[in-house]
């Protein structure tokens, strides 16, 4: 899958961070600069081999990944993992699968905190790109302000307040820190894009489900939560990688990057679950624009092809076997 970027970047020798390398998404783009030649400073909670093996198993990763222990609010370890690096890539921030009942010790201390500590490991380093990653709940939960049949495009913001009054708080606190990292951009001169993913789903690298994906295998199980009818946008884990590095690696990018190529209805998901033929709703006008990747020269898979492969990589690896009192993750029925 191509990003777009130039030859003479590919065998690339720089020094790349990426925070909380044995998640999902940021394992896939650990193996994405590992295959483009980058050396990878990779920072882990948990040096353990079950929360590493994946990551030592990739390809190049025995001469070029090196693994921090760093948690995102100590700042000294971070400061310590992006030493000697020329790019950093804030991925780590919690994405819980239960209720959260302490928001500020579980979702916003480490998403806003922790990204001004990354932010300022990366100035202390004399980083020349940033790229965090933000999420669509910064861009589309607005319900009062923008116009209702204008697609959204990266100048729209969810309302904060709302998301607070709602006790969405991990859609409050991706939207203060993606705030906070272009304030600190604005205010220090620190070159910081971001990226705002859609539901991600796909094959994982890593040994356990992430969140976005039980929310797939649950739809798979039919269980017995109940979930909203709702719009749903959709990227691939793979394609994700692929914008995160095209977006470090092109010089014009710059501000926020919408990461949502796809959107499907619940109702339709299921049926396309069901029968792997169906797609898209074409009733729904298209929501939310990709365009401003897709012009640095972004492709995508195709939906269907995500899908297939993320049913077919939980089959295999028994994700859909017997998963007593496994719940809907609330997360996604109030973003
Ligand atoms: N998946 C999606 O649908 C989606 C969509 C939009 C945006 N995003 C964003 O993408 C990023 C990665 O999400 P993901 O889906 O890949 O989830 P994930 O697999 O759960 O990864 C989250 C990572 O953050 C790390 N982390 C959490 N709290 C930390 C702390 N205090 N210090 C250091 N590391 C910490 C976790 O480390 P441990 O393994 O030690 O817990 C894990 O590596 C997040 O910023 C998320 O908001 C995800």
């Amino acid at each position: 899958m191509s990003t777009g970027r130039t030859e003479e970047a590919a065998g690339s020798a720089e020094t790349a961070c990426v925070t909380g390398a044995g998640g999902y998404i940021a394992s896939w783009l650990v193996k994405l600069l590992l295959s483009r030649g980058y050396t990878v400073h990779g920072t882990v909670r948990d040096l353990s081999d079950n929360k590493t093996a994946h990551l030592k198993r990739l390809e190049n990763a025995s001469e070029n990944l090196k693994l921090f222990k760093a948690d995102v609010l100590d700042y000294d370890a971070m400061a310590g993992a992006v030493a000697g690096c020329q790019g950093v890539f804030h991925v780590a921030t919690p994405v819980p699968s239960g209720k959260i009942t302490d928001p500020e010790r579980e979702m916003l201390g480490p998403a806003v905190t922790g990204t001004i500590n990354a932010l300022k490991a990366a100035s202390a380093a004399n980083a020349r790109r940033v790229v965090v990653v933000s999420s669509m709940v910064a861009v589309e939960i607005n319900p009062k302000d923008w116009p209702r049949d204008k697609i959204k495009d990266e100048n729209c913001w969810s309302d904060k307040e709302f998301c607070r009054n709602e006790e969405n708080w991990y859609s409050v606190a991706k939207i203060s820190s993606e705030e906070a990292a272009l304030e600190y951009a604005k205010q220090t001169g620190l070159d910081v894009v971001t990226v705002n993913p859609a539901v991600v789903f796909g094959p994982l690298l890593q040994p356990t489900l992430n969140t976005s994906c039980q929310f797939l295998v649950y739809f798979l199980k039919g269980g017995p939560d109940r979930m909203r009818d709702k719009l749903w946008h959709i990227v691939d884990v793979r394609d994700t990688a692929d914008a995160l590095l095209l977006v470090y690696e092109t010089p014009q990018a710059s501000g926020r990057h919408i990461c949502a190529p796809h959107f499907i209805s619940a109702r339709d998901l299921l049926e396309l679950l069901k029968t792997m033929e169906s797609i898209y709703d074409m009733e729904h006008p298209a929501p939310m624009t990709s365009d401003k990747l897709k012009k640095l020269g972004w492709k995508v898979r195709p939906l269907k092809e995500t899908i297939a492969e993320t049913v077919e990589f939980c089959q295999h690896a028994g994700f859909l076997e017997d998963v007593e009192g496994f719940r809907f993750p609330p997360l996604y029925n109030i973003i």
